[in-house]
């Protein structure tokens, strides 16, 4: 059995966590890896406040193993200033009423008082962690630490890792840029020891896992465990269309881009029509929250439908090696087991 800091803070059965992907880990998903053992991650920001509500009551009805819920905080989403709200509400209103209606996914984070809703109610449900991605403001911090919330800081630079250390977070996430979703330039093999050598907490290895080697790898890094994004998409609980699943099955290298075109930020997704369109043509993103409402309607597109051509999916380089759709909860065992094994390899030789 595998002990580190990670398992022994949330008493974890297995130093594995799965990332809190918007929209694709809901309740279902987020049950199944704790249920297994490991920590599982509610995609959070995807849900306006009374879903979000919803959600929560489900994992809970669903386990009592500790579990987590991924926020983005900047201050752009928290914010009550009406004023930077307004270019961003413009952009809503431009969309017609069918494509409002498809924005399920981004709507909060183009709603004024969404976010800080949101955070309310994380901060009542006191689930066992938080997980942080883009900023870790004081307030909050403070916040989780009066009720006991366990706060992760996921961050893809030693800048940003040294800012969240500073903040007092309790886990760092480093994200090497192997990954999907947003993303930074280190890969993972590089960010995660130059984290390590420059803060005092824990730290997470993520971007590029997929199984017991990219375990036991992290592990030898240094970190206290992994979180793992991509692998989990091919899973019966990850929320999206069997189009999307199975071409994280079949998928390679050659698939992802870097692409502007989603959030205004550097995100890794599946490269396609949408996303070279966008490429190719001299559009520039209209910033981060505001390119949401602009690229908002392709998240259904991709997750609901299906159109692999013109939806909008993060996806990391570890499809290349995901063959197969599996439980979360048998990716999770897998993965602790195949570690075990090639930890006792190379400490006995057999
Ligand atoms: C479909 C998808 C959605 C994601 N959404 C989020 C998100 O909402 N918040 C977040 O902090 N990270 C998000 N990420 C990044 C993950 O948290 C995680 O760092 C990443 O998936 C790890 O790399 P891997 O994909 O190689 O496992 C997303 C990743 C994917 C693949």
């Amino acid at each position: 059995m595998i002990k580190t800091a990670l398992t022994e803070a949330l008493g974890l059965k297995y130093p594995v966590c799965s990332a809190g992907m918007a929209r694709v880990a809901q309740a279902g998903l987020v049950t199944a890896v704790s249920n297994a053992g490991g920590l599982g991650c509610l995609g959070g920001v995807s849900f306006m406040p009374d879903d979000l509500r919803a959600e929560i009551k489900k994992i809970e009805a669903g386990t009592d193993k500790p579990y987590a819920i991924n926020l983005l905080l900047p201050d752009s989403l928290t914010t009550e200033d009406e004023t930077q709200w307004a270019p961003v509400r413009e952009l809503w209103k431009s969309l017609s009423g069918a494509d409002q209606e498809k924005m399920a996914g981004v709507e909060a984070l183009l709603t004024p008082g969404a976010v800080a809703d949101q955070v309310q109610i994380v901060l009542d449900a006191a689930p066992s962690a938080v997980v942080l991605t883009f900023a870790t403001p004081d307030w909050f911090i403070k916040e989780c630490k009066d009720r006991g919330i366990t706060v992760f800081s996921l961050v893809g630079s030693v800048g940003k890792a040294q800012e969240a250390s500073a903040a007092g977070v309790d886990f760092i996430v480093a994200q090497g840029s192997e990954a999907g979703g947003h993303t930074g330039y280190a890969s993972t093999m590089t960010l995660v020891p130059a984290v390590i050598d420059v803060v005092d907490q824990p730290v997470l290895a993520a971007g590029g896992i997929a199984d017991g080697r990219g375990l036991a790898a992290s592990l030898a890094l240094g970190a206290a465990g992994v979180w793992v994004g991509t692998r989990f998409i091919a899973s019966p609980e990850a929320y999206g269309h069997d189009n999307f699943k199975n071409r994280v099955v079949g998928g390679s290298f050659k698939d992802s881009t870097i692409t502007y075109s989603y959030s205004g930020k550097r995100m890794r997704a599946f490269e396609n029509k949408w996303t070279s369109e966008w490429e190719s043509s001299d559009k520039k993103p209209a910033g981060f929250p505001g390119q949401y409402a602009v690229a908002g309607t392709r998240v259904e597109t991709g997750y609901l439908d299906g159109d692999m051509d013109f939806g909008m999916m993060p996806v990391g380089q570890t499809m290349q090696l995901v063959h197969e759709i599996l439980p979360a909860g048998e990716i999770v065992e897998n993965m602790a087991s195949d570690a075990e094994k090639i930890l006792r390899r190379l400490a006995t030789g057999n």
